[in-house]
Formats: structure tokens, sequence, C-alpha cells
């Protein structure tokens, strides 16, 4: 099996806020959940650079664009790492493979018949470097970025979108979970249904961007050079060779619900255009939001994603992020919730289970893991072990940790039934104690590695505390596959404590 995941690519006109940290962590839970199941993956991100606003913005400085991307694409090239992302290539639409390739791409099209020249005039909005029309104003303004859009007239190339109309249809209707989740496919099946209008596929008198083969006096539309990256990554992300057939047939793209109609209905059509197969899923999430509206720059309501990570750590956001808010949804969120979730839920649910465990066995059994199965509740490990996958198949990140949460608030509902510390009391319950640790150990051991794609950098640290070898198979998620180990001392805490930040008082 291959999974090929993609995030956007993150425009450089600002740093990164949660909002865009949310896409790649939930990419890299998906991407490392199937490497433990033992796929071909790769997972790619990047930044979008060739924005007119990226060039105003320079302009503004008095910088040289390049030297103005160079400098910020950096703090996009640390937001992976910084979140616990383990990315396969980190692509910049400067790169020239990029270029060179995108150039080939629209030559593709123009030499098929469906690009043409013709003059544009209407509305664009910077924000969303799109074309606007009046009923999709409010107030005269793109209310997604609260500014006036510019009247734009210009001479451009269209590409003939319309053509695409049946295909499309077709294709949604033949793949009924291309979009997901089916809420978004509707809205997407529904605006191609109301008619598709060809669109500009250049731009003229900007010098910034990839020039048009045919026309060098124009470059390529921004949304276009971006789309393709998904696709260029692959022709030269690991130099001499060229992986689009051993990913690209299995491509799922992960993005946020204001992108949707330019991956749902350009897209695909673009790749047909070209002779390229569509993408295998898009999955559409929602927003984050704080105080009930968007949070991002545009609004001013930021939350720096690498000022949470210094305080609690990349595993705690990951797992706020994913288990907060119902993965595809739109929801609130706030620092508040992420302390409140890092003490109660990290810190008492998961932290002091297992501090409870490594500390009995060290006090019970001198530091010696008993082999003594059979209290297991195998149920409960076949149920993580098969619904899990399932459940994160259909990117329901949320449903899956809920799943994973229960297992770990049983094993702690067990402790408080087993009472191992009454049974330390009697020599004549000893084959009993035996029984409970071992389940204990084995509970806590399998949630770990179930739990590994959430939390990668605690999970390695509760197989130790354990004496349990590293593997992260999802095999390892089956019950009775402790190893005997000696040595065990209780564990330090996993979730200190941590003072609240200002912010959330
Ligand atoms: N450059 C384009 C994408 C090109 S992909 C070929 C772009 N960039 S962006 O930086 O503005 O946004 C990137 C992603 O971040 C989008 O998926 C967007 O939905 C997501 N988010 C930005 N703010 C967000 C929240 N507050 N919550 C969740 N995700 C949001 O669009």
């Amino acid at each position: 099996m291959t999974y090929y995941l993609t995030t956007p690519i993150y425009y450089v006109n600002s740093t990164p806020h949660i909002g865009h940290a949310y896409t790649t962590l939930a990419g890299d839970i998906l991407v490392r959940h199937h490497r433990q199941r033992g796929e071909d993956t790769f997972f790619l991100t990047g930044t979008d650079e060739h924005a007119s606003k990226v060039y105003r913005v320079a302009e503004a400085e008095g910088l040289d664009p390049y030297d103005y991307v160079n400098q910020i694409a950096e703090k996009w090239r640390e937001l992976p790492d910084r979140i616990g992302a383990e990315i396969d290539f980190f692509i910049r639409t400067t790169d020239e493979g990029h270029k060179q390739f995108v150039q080939e791409f629209v030559q593709r099209i123009y030499d098929n018949g469906d690009i043409y020249e013709d003059t544009y005039a209407g509305l664009y909005c910077v924000g969303c470097e799109a074309f606007k029309t009046e009923d999709e104003l409010v107030d005269g303004k793109c209310p997604d970025h609260d500014i006036v859009p510019e009247w734009i007239e210009e001479k451009n190339y269209f590409f003939r979108l319309s053509a695409y109309q049946d295909r499309l249809l077709a294709l949604y209707d033949e793949r009924p979970d291309f979009v997901q989740p089916g809420f978004r496919r509707n809205e997407a099946r529904s605006f191609i249904e109301g008619g598709l209008q060809d669109f500009s596929l250049s731009r003229a008198g900007q010098p910034w961007g990839v020039p048009i083969p045919w026309d060098p006096e124009q470059v390529v539309y921004v949304w276009v050079d971006a789309l393709i990256n998904y696709l260029s990554a692959l022709t030269y992300a690991r130099p001499g060779e060229d992986l689009r057939d051993r990913y690209w047939p299995h491509v799922r793209h992960l993005i946020g619900k204001d992108i949707l109609r330019f991956h749902c209905v350009y897209w695909p059509a673009l790749l047909l255009a070209a002779g390229y197969e569509v993408p295998r899923r898009i999955f559409v999430h929602g927003f984050l939001l704080l105080d009930e509206r968007k949070i991002g720059k545009s609004l001013g309501n930021v939350i720096d994603p690498l000022e949470l990570v210094g305080v609690y750590g990349s595993d705690a956001v990951r797992y706020w992020a994913t288990r907060s808010v119902q993965f595809g949804q739109d929801g609130s969120v706030s620092i508040d919730s992420l302390h409140e979730r890092y003490e109660r839920e990290l810190g008492n649910d998961l932290g002091n289970l297992v501090s409870r465990t490594t500390a009995m066995i060290a006090r019970y059994r001198d530091g010696r893991i008993p082999i003594a199965p059979g209290l297991g509740d195998t149920a409960a490990f076949e149920q993580i072990a098969t619904e899990v996958p399932r459940r994160l198949d259909d990117f329901d990140l949320t449903g899956a940790l809920d799943l994973l949460w229960d297992f770990v608030r049983g094993l702690n509902k067990f402790v408080s039934d087993a009472k191992p510390w009454e049974l330390a009391k009697d020599e004549a319950n000893d084959e009993q104690l035996d029984r409970v640790l071992y389940a204990l150990a084995d509970g806590v051991r399998a949630v770990a590695v179930a739990l590994h794609a959430y939390l990668p950098e605690t999970t390695p640290r509760i197989l130790r505390a354990l004496g349990q070898p590293e593997d992260f198979s999802w095999s390892r998620v089956a019950a009775g596959q402790t190893v005997g180990a000696e040595g065990i001392e209780p564990a330090t805490p996993l979730f200190p404590r941590v003072e609240a930040p200002a912010a959330a008082a």
C-alpha cells in the first residue's frame, strides 16, 4: 500500500499561526499512522511564494522579492519540525525544478487546445488571490479579507474550465468519496452543477511568477502555479528519481474549507486537461476559531504555535488541536482549553497512569514485569487495533483519538477496580497481583503504540519506561505482546506541571 499526503502550501506574506500548524500536524498524524501500518508513505508541505501580495510586501519593505521570500521561507521551513512533523520534502514554488515543471504542465494544456487568449475585466481580491463577482462581496468587500477588491482589465490566457463541467460531474458521481466530508462534496458538486466559467490562467504586467512559456510577458496565475506543486515535487524531490508513478496514483490532499473550489473544481479539471489522473481523495477540514472568528492574519487574532509548543511541548499541541475540534468541522479553541486538557487528560489520565504502573511494578515486583497474561480485555485491544485504522482511513482524527482515550480511561478504571495495593497486602494474592500488573503494563504498552502518531515524542518514553522495544508497527497493538523486563523504575512525569501563560488568564 502507498500513501501520499499533501498539505496546502502556505503563503509567505506572514508567519505561521495555529491555523496553519493545524493542517500540517493533522497530516503528520495520518502519515505516521500509515507508516506504522508498513505502507510506503510520502508527506509533502511547503510554501506558495508567487502571490502578488508577497511581491507587494517585499516592495513596500524595499526588498528584492527573492531576498524577502528566502528570509521568510526559513520560518516556514522550521514549522514542521517544531510541531513534531516528519516531512519527506519541503517544496518552495520559487524552486527551479518547480518552475520548469509548471511551464511544461501549462504548455501541455495549451497544446491540447484548452487555453485561449482573451481580455479579463473584473474584480480581484489580493487577499484570496482570486477573481471575484459582485455577488460574492458583502458591502462591496471580500468577506474573508475585509478589503475592497481591485478592478482589473488586462489581456490574459484563459483556461476552458467550462468544457470540463460534464466530466467533473461524472467524476463526482462515480466516486462518491472523491471529496470528504460528504457535505463538502455536495458543496463542490453544486458549484459545478451551477455552471463553470472559464478562468484566467495568467496575469499580465507583473514580473513576479513563472513566465508563460509561449508569451513570457505574462506569468502563470498564482493559484495554478501553486496547485501544480503537488505533482512537480515528485519530479525533483529526490534528485535523479521521478516519483510520479510511485506516488501520484495514491495522492490525498488535505485542505481547509476556504480553498475548496480551487482543489475540488479547478485542480481536477487542470489535471484532466494536462493528461493526468485526478487525486485519489480530497479531505476538507474546518477552521479553528477564537471567539467565533477564524484565526488569521487579516483578523489579527493569531495564536503563535511556536509559543504554545515552547510552553506545552509539541505533543500537547497536536493532542489538543485534534481532540478539541471534530476534524472536518469548525470549532473554537483557546489557550485555556489547551491548559486544561494538558493537566486533566495528558497529565492525569495518561501521565499518572504511566507513573502508577511503573511505580507499582517497581514496588511490588522489584522492577520486574511478571509474565502473567489472562486478565487483559482482549476485545478492547481488538477494537482499537481495527477501528482506529478504519477511522483514520476516513480522516476521522478526532474519532480515532476518542477511542484511544476511552482505552486509556478504561485502564485507569481497571486499576481502581483491581486495587493492586490491596492485593499486595496478602501473599495469597500473588498470582492475581501478577496478572493485574501484567494486564496493566500490556495495556499501557499497546496504547502507547497506538497513540504514537498523535504523541510521537511521548510514546517512545512510555515504552522505554516499561523496558519494551521501541517498535511502533501497528501489529503491536495487540494483547499479550509485552515482554519480560527488569529494572523498571517509577517513571518521571510525562507532562510536568506548567504555569498557565499570561494570555490564558
Ligand atoms: N497558498 C494557498 C494554498 C495553496 S495550495 C495549492 C493558501 N495559503 S494560506 O497560507 O492562506 O492557507 C493555507 C491553509 O491554512 C489553508 O488550508 C487554510 O484553510 C488553512 N488555515 C488558515 N487559517 C486557518 C484556521 N484558522 N483554521 C484552520 N485552518 C486555516 O491558501
